[in-house]
């Protein structure tokens, strides 16, 4: 399994889709899992290929709508935080609701704007090294 080395470099959108994929055949719900990685590192792209894992294809950035809800074998949630400024504002949105979906993968960009109030099962990081490729980094809590 790669995500169990400490770090693995991709080369392309399609291979850290491949990654994500391996991520999520080795992972059963209910997982919170942060997506740490500055503006366009690819976390985004990471959530497409855990989700086109359970057969979800329609993955999009949920920049504007704060959490998307995705649903087949699995439930995902993906939620980008960057425009919020406090965690409270979480509360309308339901999100520490969803976090209790036992059916549930949960996963969350901008992880750090929530880090001091929930606790991860699982911690992505995706460094930007040139173009096309990224560093990515697994911890299993
Ligand atoms: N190896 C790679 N892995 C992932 N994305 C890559 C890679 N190489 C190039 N890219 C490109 O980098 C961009 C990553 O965008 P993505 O929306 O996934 O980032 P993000 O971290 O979610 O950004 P944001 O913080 O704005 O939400 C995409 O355009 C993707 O095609
Ligand atoms: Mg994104």
């Amino acid at each position: 399994m790669r995500t169990a080395k400490s770090e693995i470099i991709t080369h392309s959108p399609e291979d850290t889709r491949e990654l994500a994929k391996e991520l999520a055949s080795n992972l059963k719900p209910p997982k919170l899992i942060a997506l740490f990685g500055e503006l366009g590192a690819g976390k985004t792209t990471f959530v497409q290929g855990f989700a086109e894992y359970f057969g979800i294809k329609t993955v999009r950035s949920p920049s504007f709508t704060l959490i998307n809800e995705y649903k087949n074998s699995v439930k995902i949630y993906h939620v980008d935080l960057y425009r919020i400024e406090d965690a409270g504002e979480l509360y309308p949105a339901g999100f520490f609701d969803l976090i209790q979906d036992k059916n549930a993968f949960v996963l969350v960009e901008w992880p750090e704007k929530i880090q001091d109030v929930v606790k991860f099962d699982v911690m992505v990081y995706i460094f930007h090294l040139d173009e096309l490729s990224r560093k990515i980094k697994f911890q299993f809590i």
